[in-house]
């Protein structure tokens, strides 16, 4: 595996890949590497012949009271782990080569953006948007890999690869979970080990609402009651939002139809945790 700093000799290697007719697939990340990461390069790797992995904490995308300063950062582990994961290139460069002094030029996706996540973190998806779109200019990938986690993230990013015409295949690969349900995130370090205990109730809640929807709930109200209730039971945990909406256009529902996304948002002490389930209703 070659580690590569500068965005410039990124895209000289992958432009001399793709005029010898190789596919490149890619995984964009903000390092401090788990399982879930770990899965998407293991995915990237199946369907292209070369892979690239970003490691960027990018400062763009976090707003002033947020946790940019203290984001885990582990640049050795992450590496050791790569390297053992089939990656071939890890583009890592510094904030200056991304967004050297005089920068100016961000990429917004409109409408998708201004609920959920974006209601609760303004701006965040346009620094998401403008990374990826800078790297993808860099990667020129054939196929790029992002996790279901971050489900308003994939459904802004795959309309900004449409409306942009990239031209790449987008993949987004379902939740890695660790044993108790709680979704693999690098923010999951941040949690006592009372924290992490009650985390696991994002996950159990979700469940509660497949459940119920299995069972011929069709009342949005009641749903979201319902999981507020069983989330409220843990002491340490804050819900941030609880929202269902349409799976693709992010509207959201009062009455349960279609493809239909469940997401929320809880902090647990100064950790916010987010997750999410998909599911199709037949009536
Ligand atoms: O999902 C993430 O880790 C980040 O938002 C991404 C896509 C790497 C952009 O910085």
């Amino acid at each position: 595996m070659k580690i590569i700093r500068s965005p410039k000799e990124m895209q000289k290697i992958c432009r001399d890949f793709k005029r010898r007719g190789k596919s490149i697939g890619f995984v964009p990340t903000m390092g401090y590497l788990h399982r879930g990461h770990l899965n998407l390069v293991k995915i990237a790797g199946s369907k292209s012949d070369v892979v690239v992995v970003s490691l960027f904490v990018n400062p763009a995308q976090f707003g002033p009271r947020e946790d940019f300063h203290r984001y885990p950062r582990n640049f050795k582990r992450d590496w050791l782990l790569l390297e053992k994961s089939g990656c071939d290139y890890l583009f890592a460069p510094g904030v200056r080569a991304m967004y050297p002094e005089g920068y100016h030029t961000y990429v917004n996706v409109e409408k998708l953006t201004g609920h959920l996540e974006g209601a609760v973190r303004p701006g965040h998806f346009k620094g998401v948007t403008t990374i990826v779109a800078k790297l993808f200019n860099l990667v020129q990938p054939d196929i790029a890999v992002f996790g279901q986690k971050d489900a308003q993230q994939a459904v802004v990013l795959k309309k900004m690869v449409d409306d942009l015409n990239y031209g790449i295949k987008m993949i987004i690969a379902p939740t890695v979970r660790e044993r108790s349900g709680l979704a693999c995130s690098s923010r999951n370090q941040y949690l006592s080990s009372e924290e992490r205990k009650q985390a696991k109730v994002l996950y159990q809640s979700l469940q509660l609402a497949k459940e119920m929807i299995k069972n011929g709930e069709r009342s949005v109200n009641r749903l979201v009651s319902k999981m507020n209730k069983f989330i409220d039971k843990q002491p340490l945990a804050e819900i941030d939002y609880i929202a269902v909406t349409n799976a693709h256009t992010l509207e959201l529902l009062n009455k349960l139809k279609g493809e239909v996304l469940i997401s929320l948002a809880v902090r647990f002490g100064k950790t916010r945790l987010i997750d999410n389930i998909k599911t199709k209703l037949r009536k």
